[in-house]
């Protein structure tokens, strides 16, 4: 089951199976066991053989009740060792979704940043789920049966080769329909998948959008985009159930078809003097038990398909989370912030949005940064966290790049306010302290001071233990704003990075904000702030102007101020504005 190396990239490449240590011992014992218990199943056919052929011949009690005894003891036998190898599957189920669920989050937790929508993002975690149900359920213990078929095969084959061949043919025509649905349903299988994740995308966005749509009246339009969508989905899911469905059906068929031929031609046989009457039943028996898996295989192909486009998919997204080594932990940063030509993409579609922004800003300094409307200054911030990679440059914290942390590691020494503050579903102080478990409130509290928001906070109904609700909407937008602004001064970071973190405030916020930014310096931290509004700049020495996708200027905040309003009334001399009409 496990693919072993990725031959094109010469490393090892990952799978979920292969993460699990002595995995090919437990197959082969899974292997070994249904082998006895396949073995052990063939006690039916043999049972029957010497009821008719020896028991009843002979007129012997004794006989009989030796035989049933030793029969019983077989079934029980069997009995065990099936429920023994459901429950070694169960549990590898298990131990998988223990080890990779983590990592599946993890991916979960990185993909909306390049751009996948939520269900997308959250689909890598189902995949965990997807295996762990499959090695659970019945499609295993299909598959280990199936190599097994020969045993019965040629049992039957030794009662009368006739037999035998009939039995033979029987496997191969419902083999050939395993394939045939396989090959009807795969080009099925994709575009179902993408359906049912388009339609798991709209209903993601209309409850994200739950209120726009109801102030302006458009869930009628939304529902009908959700009903077409679904609609869309029921369809290929009818068509894939249609054929798999049918499938199923002919092979049933075709198993009671063969079953009773057997019987019949097992009939033949004994009145033409060939096989002895037990012969006949034990060799329906055994074609039988040889034909179910490959039945059990057919209606069990969706969840084998499913399977194993999930087990494809979580390679892939192990063989993504290449952990490059972190060997040294590198020192806390204390000097400097150097942004070397920076080029930022859009990780989503790659498209430039940012190029060759270079400046530089040493402990204690703080840098504004303004420009127009899509002009790329979110970008610049996000290349600034590492949250965006970049295309060429670097970051570098005391000389060393960004690329050097590890991530969990670096974003304790940055401060990060994004321009559309979302807060998580938890209180106020693991809000705050980045969910960090036994924080120290003093560290909490301090946060919340030099963001200005302890007053604020202590207001609240429950004060630091205010949960929050999802996205942090039991607060105002200025009031989250802010709280957001103490979980990005959370533990002194020494590089803090506001995205219009004014945009929401009040006359009062701004002060604190002012204030904060003032306190980052005189600790020697450095802050880098986008701002709109020129409030903020008033805390700041350094300012930069990001205009179409350049950082167009970059200098101490008066010189450049002042270029701004030259240019400002320039523009205004040259184009003036249009005279009221009399
Ligand atoms: N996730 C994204 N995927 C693709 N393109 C993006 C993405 N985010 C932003 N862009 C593009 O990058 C450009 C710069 O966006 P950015 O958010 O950096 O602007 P901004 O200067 O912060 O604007 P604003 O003042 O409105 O916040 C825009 O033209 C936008 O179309
Ligand atoms: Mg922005």
């Amino acid at each position: 089951m496990a693919r072993k190396i990725n031959k094109k990239s010469g490393a090892k490449r990952k799978t979920p199976l292969s993460e699990i240590k002595g995995i090919r011992k437990v197959f082969l014992f899974i292997f070994l066991i249904s082998g006895v218990v396949n073995v052990l199943a063939l006690t039916g056919s043999f049972y029957m053989l010497q009821i008719y052929d020896r028991a009843l011949t002979s007129h012997s009690v004794p006989t009989l009740l030796a035989l049933s005894a030793l029969a019983i003891g077989l079934y029980l036998t069997q009995g065990l060792l099936d429920v023994s190898r459901s429950q070694i599957l169960v549990r590898l189920g298990a131990r998988l979704d223990h080890m990779l669920a983590p990592l599946a989050h993890r991916v979960t937790i990185d993909m909306p940043r390049f751009g996948f929508s939520t269900p997308e993002a959250a689909e890598r975690g189902r995949d965990v789920d997807t295996i762990r149900q499959f090695l659970g359920g019945q499609g295993p213990l299909a598959l280990f049966d199936l190599p097994w078929m020969p045993l019965y095969l040629a049992f039957v084959y030794f009662l009368h080769p006739w037999l035998g061949i009939m039995t033979f043919a029987g496997a191969l025509i419902l083999t050939t329909l395993t394939i045939l649905t396989e090959i009807l349903t795969q080009k099925h299988s994709s575009s179902l998948q993408q359906a049912a994740l388009s339609r798991s995308a709209l209903i993601d966005m209309h409850a994200r959008n739950a209120e726009v749509i109801r102030a302006m009246g458009f869930s009628g339009r939304a529902i009908a985009r959700f009903a077409k969508a679904n609609s869309e989905h029921l369809d290929l899911q009818t068509r894939t159930t249609d054929i798999t469905g049918t499938l199923s059906g002919i092979s049933k068929v075709l198993r009671m078809v063969l079953q009773s031929a057997v019987l019949g031609l097992g009939a033949y046989l004994t009145i033409m003097g060939d096989l002895t009457a037990g012969s006949i039943i034990a060799a329906s028996v055994a074609a039988a038990r040889a034909l179910a898996p490959v039945d059990m295989a057919i209606s069990q192909w969706k969840n084998v398909v499913a399977a194993r486009k999930s087990y494809a998919r979580l390679s892939e997204t192990l063989t993504a989370i290449e952990d490059t080594p972190h060997s040294v932990q590198l020192p806390r940063p204390q000097r400097s912030l150097k942004v070397e030509r920076i080029t930022v993409a859009a990780p989503s579609n790659g498209t430039v949005v940012l190029s060759d922004a270079a400046f530089e800003l040493r402990a204690g300094q703080a840098a504004g940064i303004i420009g127009p409307s899509g002009g790329g200054k979110s970008t610049l911030a996000r290349g600034l966290t590492g949250v965006w990679p970049l295309l060429r440059g670097n970051v570098r914290l005391d000389e060393a790049d960004l690329t050097q942390w590890a991530p969990d590691d670096l974003g304790q020494y940055i401060g990060y306010l994004p321009q559309e503050v979302a807060l998580l579903d938890a209180t106020v102080s693991e809000n705050i302290c980045r969910l960090e478990p036994n924080a120290d409130g003093a560290k909490i509290l301090a946060a919340a001071k030099a963001a200005g928001v302890h007053e604020l906070i202590v207001r609240l109904p429950q004060g630091y233990e205010t949960p929050l609700g999802p996205n942090g909407t039991a607060l105002s937008a200025g009031q989250r704003q802010r709280v957001a602004l103490a979980r990005a001064l959370y533990n002194d970071p020494f590089l803090v990075i506001l995205d219009e973190p004014n945009s929401n405030l009040d006359a009062e916020g701004e002060a604190a904000l002012t204030q904060a930014i003032f306190g980052v310096r005189a600790r020697n931290g450095i802050v880098v702030v986008v701002a709109h509004r020129p409030s903020a700049l008033a805390a700041v020495d350094m300012l930069g102007v990001v205009q179409n996708g350049r950082l167009a200027a970059f200098g101490p905040r008066d010189e450049i101020l002042q270029q701004q309003t030259a240019a400002a009334s320039k523009n205004v001399i040259a184009h003036p504005a249009p005279r009221p009409a009399a």
